[in-house]
């Protein structure tokens, strides 16, 4: 079946079951419920041959200027007939004229940088049973959160408004903070993810403080399968596998935009909401 045949459709909550089944065959650990929380907050699209799924891709809206691109797969047994470039051709048209960021896959790779995306960083993945730190005495839960609060903070180190996905991890994650005067100082979300559970986003003025927040996360869940996503940049990883979670994959992160990076401010990002979400 060529592509040109196979019907690119609107991402709807039936699409689920067999969205969850194209990630296990790629290797990735997405529940039904991680599909449905990207989907929750992304314009999603799939491609249908003969009533089946064979590949699905989304684009989520962050703000008026940016987007990323996440959840790209292309069933095994149809690949390299153009489905993949049609599924986003499908995402980067939602996305309107906004910058686009991802992270590719070795897979994705070749792509992406056909559709004019440039790699601007390394996605390190890391994940295990940790072992169980002291507890910093730093870092508390947050009893309550205020979603535009910590929005308005991740903005500053991601540069985009991503309110709609601190509002939905409002709902799924626990939030534990660092502050100094009332004033925060780092932020981390913890949250029920693939295999086990993740730790991000982490956004915090420095290394020191974002290690605080994760080894409190990893304290507050002895035994658990925990997972972390962050960049080469961000400089946790062998702090990360001192810890006990492995290396044990990534991607390159990828930007189609002409405007510059956003310069540094107070608040950086540690670690990523998800390698899809960036
Ligand atoms: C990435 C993926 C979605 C691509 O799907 P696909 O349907 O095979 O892609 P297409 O057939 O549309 O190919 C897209 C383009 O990339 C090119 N391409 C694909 N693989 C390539 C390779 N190894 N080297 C060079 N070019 C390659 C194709 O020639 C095509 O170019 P064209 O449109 O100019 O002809 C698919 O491989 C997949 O699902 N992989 C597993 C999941 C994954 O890693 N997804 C990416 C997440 S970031």
């Amino acid at each position: 079946m060529q592509a040109s045949l196979i019907d690119i459709q609107p991402f709807q909550a039936d699409h689920l079951d067999a969205a969850v089944e194209l990630s296990r065959q790629a290797g990735w650990p997405h529940r039904k419920e991680d599909w449905a929380m990207v989907l929750s907050i992304s314009k999603g699209f799939v491609a249908v041959d003969d009533g089946r799924v064979v590949g699905t891709a989304m684009a989520t809206l962050l703000g008026e200027r940016c987007a990323t691109v996440n959840m790209v797969i292309v069933d095994e047994s149809m690949r390299g007939r153009g489905l993949g470039r049609k599924l986003m051709d499908a995402a980067l048209d939602a996305a309107d004229d906004r910058e686009c960021r991802l992270v590719a896959t070795a897979d994705g790779l070749p792509l992406y940088e056909k559709l004019g995306f440039v790699a601007w960083g390394q996605v390190v993945q890391h994940q295990g049973i940790p072992k169980t730190p002291t507890k910093p005495e730093n870092v508390a839960w947050a009893p309550n959160i205020d979603a535009a609060e910590l929005a308005t903070l991740d903005a500053e180190a991601f540069g985009a408004d991503r309110t709609p996905l601190f509002a939905a991890l409002a709902q799924r994650a626990r939030f534990a903070t660092v502050k100094s005067e009332g004033v925060i100082q780092g932020f981390a979300a913890m949250r029920t993810f693939g295999r086990g559970e993740v730790i991000g986003p982490v956004v915090a003025e420095d290394i020191e403080i974002a290690k605080d927040l994760i080894a409190f996360a990893m304290s507050e869940r002895p035994g658990a399968f925990l997972r972390v996503d962050t960049t080469v940049k961000a400089g946790l990883g062998s702090w990360l596998a001192e810890q006990g979670l492995a290396h044990v994959g990534g991607g390159i992160a990828m930007r189609r935009s002409t405007t510059e990076l956003p310069a540094e401010k107070r608040l950086k990002t540690f670690a990523l909401t998800s390698q899809a979400l960036g």
